[in-house]
């Protein structure tokens, strides 16, 4: 049993970093699109292009399912990537779901942050559309973050100054719950706290893509007993480089200190 991993860049380690938790035994493919990371601020048309050309690279590696552990591209293609291949497709998207219920009767509000695609796209409006009957769901595009975790910069003496600045635009007392709506933010939780009003909840999706994985495999009777080894690929080849090898797992090791 072998489960593919698919994002721009790095950030579907966090994704990745979860299912380990739910499904230490599977045999994972993790497939970084480092050519053409960021999605978030390309072109539709030219994001979709290259979300198939990673997609067709992946299956051919036969994966028995694909986790496309980036909001961007489940925003852009999750419906026509299911409709062409066979394996089982899971995406992730803002949890504004548990964001919104979480803030039911309450008083403050529910800011997603995310890529600016994502949160331009149809789906995404049509997704505040159905759950935000009380006008409480604010947004805000975040692309530096990707850049910086995209140059491995994670400290805070160069993250806080550019989130103070992007933060100056919305009012944060108003928000109680805080969705990372792309899968490269987790690696800032930490950093991001230090900002945020206390008591602010953040949430992300990527649990409960984690958690949708294991209940395909398990009513698939597909869950493995493997020896959960990953193998990483980046555009189109295989990694052999144990440099690079190592800066993935390095980045399993960041997440379980934020
Ligand atoms: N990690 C991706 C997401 O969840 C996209 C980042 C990017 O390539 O802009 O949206």
């Amino acid at each position: 049993m072998r489960i593919g991993f698919f994002d721009s860049g790095i950030g579907g380690i966090t994704v990745l970093h979860q299912a380990l938790k739910f499904l230490p035994n599977e045999d994972y493919i993790f497939y970084a699109d480092t050519l053409h990371v960021p999605y978030g601020e390309k072109p539709k048309e030219e994001v979709r292009q290259y979300i198939f050309n990673a997609v067709d690279f992946i299956a051919k590696q036969e994966v028995n399912a694909l986790v496309v552990a980036c909001n961007t591209a489940t925003s852009i293609a999750i419906e026509d990537l299911r409709k062409t291949y066979d394996f089982p497709i899971i995406g992730i998207e803002p949890a504004v779901k548990p964001a919104v219920q979480q803030r039911e009767g309450k008083r403050k509000k529910v800011l997603v942050l995310a890529t600016n695609l994502t949160l331009k796209e149809e789906r995404f409006y049509n997704l505040v559309k159905s759950l935000d009957h009380y006008d409480i769901v604010d947004s805000l595009p975040l692309p530096g973050l990707v850049e910086f975790a995209e140059n491995f910069i994670f400290d805070g003496e160069r993250v806080l100054p550019y989130l103070r600045n992007v933060l100056l635009s919305v009012d944060l007392k108003q928000y109680g719950t805080i969705v990372l709506g792309c899968t490269h933010f987790p690696y800032f939780e930490k950093i991001l706290k230090e900002i945020l009003p206390k008591n602010v909840d953040i949430i992300s999706g990527n649990i409960g893509t984690a958690k949708n994985l294991r209940r395909i495999l398990e009513t698939k009777n597909q869950i493995n007993k493997g020896s959960g080894d990953i193998l990483f690929f980046q555009s189109g080849y295989k990694v052999e480089d144990n440099e690079i090898i190592s800066k993935y797992k390095e980045l399993m090791d960041l997440l379980d200190q934020v």
